[in-house]
């Protein structure tokens, strides 16, 4: 018998780049909730997906060259895409959406269409500052010094037809439900919401936009697209169903919880309610605004040694240890900064050490005292009591840390167990119980309270860490029954003769010194290859350099390696030039092959990767931005520069 149902999305991520480590923790977040409620015992349907549509999009597609839908599936499906990323990080997801998908597009037409009838959409003007070259709409605060934030030009007022949403007029009854409590946490975003929105005045809200086309069309005014937050919300209700019939589930799910950063709480909290009430529809159950992993002071950056692909540290930490990092270090509801330093100190201090050492050292010792078979006799001692009473206490202290959307509170109310699991076993000392056959009784006992210790700590990290749980049931032989949500209440729910088994290690201790290295030769190109001032040189050694223009035949990926691509070119010799470059991390290959590039032709060839590289692509770096140069394509392969 389920519980009940419990909905909860993520937002729908936009696939305009590579994801970070920031937008993985907010899927974590969910994720861990979801298998939380699960394991409860609820029927839970959890969804995320992506946000497809927009200028931005469309912009970056143009720059490839490649339409916008191309780009969007490399992105979203592609090899190490979006939801790759979800796979690798064992993201429990029930649904994944597109706002491309065909069933969404004809709804949001149908929900743009009822907004209409209703009277709450309406035609009208939007004004804003316009930069011609780059045909964008820009507001007064968007502005970098008065002109163009993108190309720096000026700009000058415009006027363009749109259709608005009458979100002024939801103002009160969006209030009221700011102020319900649980609608909106954590609570200080109540305020920040009324102060800074409600209170100076909702405006109507611009809803359609002519100047890109990059969206879903407005079915009844050809022109118009519709503006991409009300495309991107009803991706809430569109994936249950609502509008079409690729779902229908709608009715058993609705209303949801929404997990969302903080800087989109204002479209959840405020804009979002309102097209549900123009909808008739119930509001959400909750909008949780979680804070940011701050890099750097402030902004996500990959220099200053700090790797923020969430990819490469789940393959190199494993994905266990990155989620319970990631909900462990922060609280959910502020900032925190992220940095690989506190990542590796925590997985050692915590996982390695505390949870991992508790466990191999219990099962080493059941193997070396009992052959890996407790025997049934017990002999209990008062030196017991406040371990077992805490373990036995601890899912109800869990519970109420989870349901408050506090899962770092759960886990150190978790780990404050592990560590008196720890403590106990340099109390009551097996290893001199074990000298003596007439305290073997005693040490049965002992072995037996470690071990469910264990068992319910386990069950408890399954929603951050499912993997190496898993792995240390097999370890602890813990049967099924024993692995429950309500077995998790009852200490004493492991067979009294229970076996163990010898396992691998679940969390490797990191060498940290170490590591810090090798992460800082990955992500710090220009800081780790500083040029030296470049000294005087004459004619004669510039023109030593060959430097040939070729054409890129293929470009790919190279195994086992985060920076290298390889190239083969045509440098008009008539044999294939192959040359590797570390610029993995700034383009795709395929958008690479038919350019016209530099390469520097009379280097000694060099192994790379087992094979050789023969000679080098010209690139322009600086700031951490790297651009590889390329020719006019009319340029001849096999020019040489000079
Ligand atoms: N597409 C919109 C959401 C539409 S939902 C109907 C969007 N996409 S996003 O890709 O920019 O961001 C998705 C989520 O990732 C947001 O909740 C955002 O807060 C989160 N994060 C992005 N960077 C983050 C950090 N550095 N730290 C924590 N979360 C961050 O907004």
């Amino acid at each position: 018998m389920h519980k009940g149902t419990f909905y909860i999305t993520t937002p729908i991520y936009y696939p305009s780049d590579k994801l970070h480590i920031g937008h993985a923790y907010c899927t974590v977040a969910t994720d861990t909730l979801a298998r939380y409620k699960r394991m409860c015992g609820y029927d839970v349907l959890f969804l995320t997906g992506t946000d497809e549509h927009g200028q931005k999009i469309e912009e970056k597609a143009r720059a490839e060259g490649v339409s916008p839908k191309r780009f969007v599936d490399e992105i979203v499906e592609g090899k190490g895409g979006i939801r790759d990323l979800w796979k690798l990080m064992n993201i429990s997801n029930d649904r994944f959406i597109r706002t491309t998908d065909d069933y969404h597009v004809s709804a949001i037409q149908k929900i743009f269409r009822k907004l209409y009838d209703k009277g709450d959409i309406y035609k009208g003007a939007y004004k804003g500052k316009y930069c011609t070259p780059c045909e964008s709409f820009w507001t007064e605060s968007q502005l970098a010094a008065g002109r163009c934030p993108d190309c720096g030009r000026e700009v000058r007022d415009a006027e363009e037809e749109a259709y608005f949403f009458r979100l002024s007029s939801y103002a009160g009854r969006v209030q009221a439900l700011l102020e319900t409590p649980g609608f909106l946490e954590p609570v200080s975003r109540v305020n920040e919401m009324i102060n800074n929105f409600i209170k100076p005045g909702l405006e109507d809200l611009c809803v359609s936009r002519t100047s890109f086309t990059w969206g879903i069309p407005v079915d009844f005014d050809p022109g118009h697209v519709v503006y991409v937050w009300i495309d991107a919300l009803s991706n809430y209700i569109t994936a249950l169903g609502y509008d079409n019939d690729r779902y229908g589930d709608f009715g058993k799910y609705w209303p949801a919880v929404h997990m969302v950063g903080k800087e989109i709480v204002r479209f959840h909290a405020i804009i979002w309610p309102a097209v549900l009430m123009s909808l008739a529809l119930p509001m959400p159950k909750k909008v949780y605004g979680h804070g940011w992993l701050l890099m750097d002071g402030g902004k996500m950056s990959k220099s200053k040694g700090n790797v923020v692909d969430p990819y490469l540290l789940s393959q190199r930490y494993g994905v266990d240890s990155l989620r319970y990092f990631l909900m462990r270090e922060f609280p959910l509801g502020s900032d925190g900064s992220f940095s690989n330093e506190a990542l590796i100190n925590r997985i050692n201090a915590d996982l390695a050490n505390d949870y991992g050492n508790l466990l191999s050292r219990t099962v080493a010792m059941v193997l070396k005292y009992f052959g890996g078979r407790l025997p049934a006799e017990r002999e209990a001692d008062p030196a017991d009591s406040e371990l077992v009473g805490m373990a036995g206490a601890l899912r109800g202290l869990y519970a109420r840390d989870m349901d408050g959307f506090m899962p770092q509170s759960a886990l150190l109310a978790v780990f404050k167990v592990i560590s008196r699991a720890n403590k106990y076993i340099d109390e009551t000392t097996p290893w001199v119980l074990a000298r003596d056959t007439a305290k073997k009784p005693r040490l049965a006992s002992v072995m037996y309270n470690l071990l469910e210790t264990i068992r319910i700590a386990t069950i408890l990290l399954q929603p951050f860490t499912p993997e190496s749980c898993a792995r240390a049931f097999v370890q602890t032989g813990t049967p099924e029954r024993a692995k429950s949500w309500d077995s998790a209440a009852v200490f004493g729910a492991l067979p009294a003769d229970v076996s163990v088994t010898r396992g691998e290690t679940l969390f490797p201790r990191i060498d940290l010194e170490k590591e810090l290295r090798y992460l800082e030769t990955l992500c710090a190109p220009a800081e780790a290859e500083a040029l030296p001032e470049a000294a005087p040189i004459t004619i004669d050694e510039f023109a030593k350099v060959r430097l040939t223009v070729c054409k890129v035949l293929a470009c790919e990926t190279v195994k086992k390696s985060e920076k290298l691509l390889k190239f083969r070119l045509d440098d008009g010799s008539g044999t294939e030039r192959r040359i590797f470059s570390g610029i993995a991390n700034f383009y795709k290959p395929e958008a690479l092959i038919g350019k016209t590039v530099v390469a520097c032709t009379n280097l000694p060839p060099r192994r790379m990767m087992g094979e050789a590289s023969d000679g080098m692509l010209l690139s322009a770096e600086k700031d951490g931005r790297l651009d590889l140069l390329m020719l006019d394509d009319a340029v001849p392969a096999g020019a040489i520069i000079c």
